[in-house]
């Protein structure tokens, strides 16, 4: 008993050289350890937190362009609507189409270039998402309408949208004098959007009245309309035959009236 002390003294003292390298690398390897676990439970929640990250720094956006009129926790307020339940999809398509913020109360807010980049719209539609259940942004492949039947869309154009924006997409007015904006300059996700969350005096369309494949289709059909080139000249409105003859009757008779004139100034 009273010797084992001294050897183990003298052993310990003789290994310190080695003890203190299998303690580096015993510190190394476990740093490398947590530092691949840490990582890894990282990656694993890092979208979930991506998420409640962008939702808080939505709310400090939303705080600073938004909360004068749509009340602090978006409530609603003497200027604006609630937004609880409106869903990440209105406020994609509302700030994306530059109609929020609204400049001043008016009867409508009108489509204007973007006043928030798409990153800064993300975060403010993440935090109305989390105020409750809505119609999140529609994917990529909602709107793709590379498949879609365009004269199919049409004949559901013109069943569910002409009446408010036109047979050809140009737009018309309503009452109160609120107006149905043309469609030319809206983007698939854009028209999707409008479908989904029924801005101002739009009905909402939901899949039961208008399913995912034909809201495709008419999406193709206003790209058509946006993208069809107007074969000779002017396309006077696009509303048909009758403009047309019209048009072509009045210009036609006048030139062979304007003609006879010419001719019977000469013969005097
Ligand atoms: C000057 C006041 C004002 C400001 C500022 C404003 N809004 Fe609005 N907002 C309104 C009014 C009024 C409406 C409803 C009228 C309409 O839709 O034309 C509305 C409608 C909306 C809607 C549609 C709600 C629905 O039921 O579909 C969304 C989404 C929205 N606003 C988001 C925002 C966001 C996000 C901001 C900040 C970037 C913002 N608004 C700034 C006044 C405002
Ligand atoms: C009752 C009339 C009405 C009907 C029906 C209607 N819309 Fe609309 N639509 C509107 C109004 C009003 C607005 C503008 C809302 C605003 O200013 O906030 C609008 C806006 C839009 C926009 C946004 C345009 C832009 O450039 O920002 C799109 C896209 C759209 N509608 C597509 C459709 C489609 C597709 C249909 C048919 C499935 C349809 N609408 C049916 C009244 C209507």
């Amino acid at each position: 008993m009273k010797g084992k002390p001294a050897v183990n003294v003298s052993s310990s003292k003789r290994r310190r050289p080695m003890a203190a390298g299998v303690l580096l690398l015993l510190a190394l390897v476990s740093t490398g350890a947590a530092y691949a676990v840490t990582t890894s439970a990282l990656s694993a929640k890092s979208s979930s937190a991506a998420n409640a990250d962008n939702a808080r720094q939505g709310k400090l956006l939303f705080t600073e362009g938004c909360s004068s009129c749509h009340g602090l926790a978006a409530q609603g307020g003497s200027n604006g609507p609630s937004l609880v339940g409106v869903g990440a999809a209105a406020v994609d398509f509302q700030v994306g189409t530059g109609r929020m913020p609204m400049a001043a109360a008016g009867v409508q807010a009108r489509r204007k270039p973007p006043v928030y980049t798409q990153a800064e719209i993300d975060k403010l539609a993440a935090y109305v998402a989390s105020l409750g259940p809505g119609p999140s942004v529609p994917k990529a492949s909602q709107y793709d309408f590379s498949d879609a039947n365009v004269a199919a869309g049409g004949e559901i154009y013109r069943l569910n949208c002409s009446q408010c924006h036109n047979y050809a997409g140009k737009g018309g007015a309503l009452s109160d004098g609120k107006v149905a904006p043309q469609l030319m300059d809206a983007s698939p996700k854009q028209i999707y959007e409008a479908m989904i969350t029924g801005p101002q005096s739009m009905p909402v369309f939901s899949d039961r009245q208008i399913p995912a494949k034909n809201k495709q289709e008419i999406i193709a059909y206003i790209n058509y309309l946006q993208s069809a080139p107007d074969p000779g000249g002017s396309a006077l409105g696009r509303l048909g035959p009758v403009t047309e003859t019209v048009f072509l009757f009045t210009v036609a008779i006048g030139a062979l009236v304007a003609f006879a004139i010419w001719i019977g100034s000469k013969a005097r």
